[in-house]
């Protein structure tokens, strides 16, 4: 029988009463039929207060690389919790995060610790603009760098805002930001090197750095093309504009050296989030020590109370010991899950005549789910995933595989953690199997 959800419901409604909107992310309501709320979790499975268990592959947004729940996490969190939750200043801890990370990410000389990415992207912002003199930031359309004002300039613009204008848009999701925050963004093509020349010409001398995911898993798990890491290199280095990965999702999931040793690229900036704290409220923003000597000097103001809190730190630890204990297996072997998945999920969908094209490396991927009619074939860019995806249809079958207990992140993203084997494949595919045939009987596109 699918799922149902009358726990979760009563405590949503519940919590409306004393949470803004019920939840403490906005994104968190896109879940349908309702936002879940969970009980416990066990490697790669997780468990709702209606008792339901699910395959998981939303997995906290990313950051829980290690599944859940990991014993060794729990007991290094619960060890240090024993000694002293937050000091506000230096424990020895905070330099052993800070030397396995210098010794995992070659670009990586010094670093300064966050609680969450959008501040390190902040701080990576004003360094940035501080080392250059510099007003302007280059980013790509569709990629998220966290929820600040900055963040969001040009992530999402509505198709009524596209025209054949080389400048592209620099629309806010949000209300209420800093109008001119836009004025200080520059926003260029995924995959389109000739675009971004032409971005970076024609600002010549203003743009103090070009931030992006290096995959892009916040829009459809595209991929860098040939020679586009190359051609950000070479653009910064010719004009002294700083280099920014924003490692938040790609951090660990592709290896101890991260998307920059996997696709091969050297920043001088790296933002990291999610599995650097293994699921506590953790990022770091790691440089070069010319990129980072303006925080040094303190002209680039980088501050917060809780910055290397103990706890964090202590998780931070163990989670990157994880990654070097695991060498040179990862992330082939994450590849291998994803990719078998992968495969699982384009049999089903072939089986029932369901339009879905799974895309990405694999250890992470997105489901397209092609409108009718949508040229079949790798998606590109943030444009061309808004042209082809139904993202209702898709929320349809999303829901049909939660209501058999495959959990994915909402948008379409899967991740595969350190948790799932061959048996969790297996098995998410029967559920899937369910799912698909349900999905393909009771699918209607609106009229
Ligand atoms: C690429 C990227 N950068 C920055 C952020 C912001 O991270 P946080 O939610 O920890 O502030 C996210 C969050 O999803 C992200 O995916």
């Amino acid at each position: 029988m699918p799922y149902t959800f009358k726990r979760s419901q009563e405590l949503f409604t519940r919590a409306q009463q004393s949470i803004a909107g019920g939840v403490n992310s906005g994104i968190r309501k896109l879940e349908q039929p309702v936002p879940l709320y969970f009980t416990h979790g066990d490697g790669p499975r997780c468990w709702d207060a209606d008792g339901n268990v699910y395959l998981d592959y939303q997995l906290g947004q990313g950051a829980l690389l290690y599944g859940h729940a990991p014993a060794g996490l729990a007991d290094a969190i619960a060890a240090q919790a024993k000694l002293g939750l937050h000091w506000a200043a230096q424990s020895e801890l905070e330099c052993e995060v800070a030397e396995r990370l210098q010794s995992m990410v070659p670009s990586v000389e010094l670093v300064r610790f966050n609680n969450c990415a959008t501040e390190a992207v902040m701080a990576a912002f004003r360094l940035a603009r501080a080392t250059t003199g510099r007003p302007l930031v280059l980013r790509f359309e569709g990629h998220y760098h966290g929820w600040g004002d900055e963040g969001l300039v040009g992530f999402a613009n509505p198709p009524a805002t596209w025209t054949d204008d080389d400048e592209l848009p620099r629309t806010h999701p949000s209300q209420g930001i800093i109008p001119e925050v836009a004025d200080h963004f520059v926003v260029a093509r995924w995959n389109d090197p000739d675009h971004l020349r032409r971005c970076v010409d024609r600002h010549r001398g203003q743009i103090a750095a070009i931030i992006f995911e290096p995959a892009l898993c916040n829009t459809c798990c595209i991929e860098p093309g040939e020679g586009l890491m190359a051609t950000i290199r070479e653009l910064c280095d010719r004009d002294g504009m700083l280099m920014i990965s924003d490692e938040t999702i790609t951090g660990f999931r592709f290896g101890a050296s991260c998307a920059q040793g996997y696709y091969g690229f050297k920043p001088d900036l790296t933002i990291f989030g999610k599995a650097i704290g293994g699921g506590t409220p953790f990022a770091a923003i790691g440089g070069t020590k010319a990129a980072m000597a303006k925080i040094i000097s303190g002209e680039s103001i980088h501050a917060g109370t809780l910055n290397a809190n103990p706890l964090c730190l202590a998780a931070s630890k163990w989670c990157l010991d994880q990654v070097i204990a695991r060498g040179n297996t990862l992330p082939a072997s994450t590849n291998a899950l994803g990719r078998r998945l992968m495969a699982g999920l384009v049999s089903l969908a072939a089986t029932h005549g369901i339009p879905l094209q799974p895309q990405g490396p694999g250890l992470a991927f997105h489901t397209v789910m092609l409108k009718p009619g949508a040229a079949i074939g790798p998606v590109r860019d943030y444009r061309d995933y808004v042209t082809r995806h139904d993202a209702p249809r898709w929320a349809h079958l999303r829901r049909c595989l939660l209501e058999e207990g495959v959990r994915a992140i909402e948008r379409g993203l899967w991740s595969i953690s350190l948790t799932h084997g061959d048996l969790e494949i297996d098995e998410t595919l029967d559920r899937a199997t369910k799912a698909f045939a349900r999905h393909a009987a009771e699918w209607k596109p609106a009229a």
